[in-house]
């Protein structure tokens, strides 16, 4: 969960050269950045070196990333006739350097670390796109879903067929398994995810279900829709801290695996506190098959690496 990043030294220094979407333009460092993770801290799984965002420059969005200060989108989207304009995306010509970043990757890595790939999930992409950044309150986001439901469909719709095929060129690339991310989908209240969100993950999860490589569904303070979440799709369902691991795999049913769910806050606590909490997980993941321990959202800047590759030793026993 954002394993590559600014708490890792090595990955600063390249950031010292290279801005983020240079990083993520040329595939040969993408590819570097990706597998920094798998070689200081001894996790199990890479994932690609992108971003959520990135489908935004090829519509048109405009997108820049400012030193500390988050995503910006230049044109953020408004109203019915800017969300008709938006073009059609051909991942293959149109994000081919983050497929050439796959391959790359997949052929550095060594045989037994299975290389993930993403994308954004359609709400999530829509609060972008519509914020022009990050938000604490989605209220542009909630004032055109509510507003105007057919420009919100129209976009969520254009969405969901973007990252599903998206995620698909990204499995046929190499990736051997395909992770949906919907951080900010918690903002919602369950009658909302389910009448203008839920559609359209289920619609993009289904064409990266098709591509015939594990899903994973990943959300944020979705304890209060879980089972609606879960019914969007997903072989997996990443779940957050907020709710205890045994509570929420029981309600997402034993035919799902789960994946999480460590505050990522716990890194940044004492090692005993911090061990507690990784073993409290264990515990309730029971030894059953099926569980990807994980964090439950992104490693914070401020992390110490070593609290991390403590935490991987610790769940692997060493
Ligand atoms: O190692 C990995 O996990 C792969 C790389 C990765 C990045 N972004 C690179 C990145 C992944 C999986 C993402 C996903 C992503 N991007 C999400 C979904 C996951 C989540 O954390 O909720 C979201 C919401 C974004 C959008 C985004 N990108 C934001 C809001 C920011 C700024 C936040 C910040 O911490 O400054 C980014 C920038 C970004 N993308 C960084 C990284 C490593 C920050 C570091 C940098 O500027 O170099």
């Amino acid at each position: 969960m954002r394993q590559a990043g600014r708490y890792m030294p090595e990955y600063r220094k390249l950031r010292e050269q290279h801005s983020l979407l240079d990083l993520c333009h040329t595939p040969e460092l993408a590819a570097q950045v990706t597998l920094q993770p798998v070689e200081r801290l001894g996790v199990d799984a890479a994932i690609v070196f992108a971003d959520i965002l990135l489908p935004f420059e090829p519509l048109g969005l405009g997108l820049s990333f400012a030193a500390g200060e988050g995503p910006h989108i230049a044109n953020p989207l408004s109203r019915q006739a800017d969300v008709e304009r938006l073009p059609r995306v051909d991942p293959e010509a149109d994000l081919g350097y983050v497929l050439e970043a796959v391959r790359l990757a997949r052929a550095a890595l060594p045989a037994d670390i299975p290389l993930i790939g993403f994308a954004g999930a359609p709400f999530t992409l829509a609060s972008y796109a519509i914020e022009g950044g990050s938000t604490r309150t989605f209220t542009r986001t909630k004032t055109l879903m509510y507003q105007a439901p057919d420009t919100w469909h129209l976009l969520l719709n254009k969405l969901a067929e973007l990252v599903g095929g998206y995620l698909a060129a990204q499995a046929r690339a190499g990736a051997q398994a395909l992770q949906l991310f919907d951080s900010w989908v918690g903002s919602l209240s369950p009658q909302d995810y389910r009448t203008y969100v839920q559609p359209h993950s289920r619609r993009a999860l289904a064409l990266a279900t098709e591509a015939g490589v594990p899903v994973i569904h990943f959300g944020t303070g979705t304890a209060a829709f879980l089972e609606d979440f879960a019914a969007a799709g997903g072989d997996v369902i990443g779940v957050d801290w907020r709710i205890p691991l045994d509570d929420a795999w029981r309600r997402i049913g034993e035919a799902h695996a789960v994946q999480g769910n460590l505050d990522p806050a716990a890194l940044l606590a004492p090692a005993p506190e911090r061990d507690r909490q990784v073993r409290d997980i264990l515990t309730r993941a029971g030894g059953r098959p099926g569980h990807i321990f994980n964090l439950g959202h992104g490693v914070l800047p401020e992390t110490d690496v070593g609290a991390v590759r403590a935490v991987v030793d610790l769940v692997h026993g060493r």
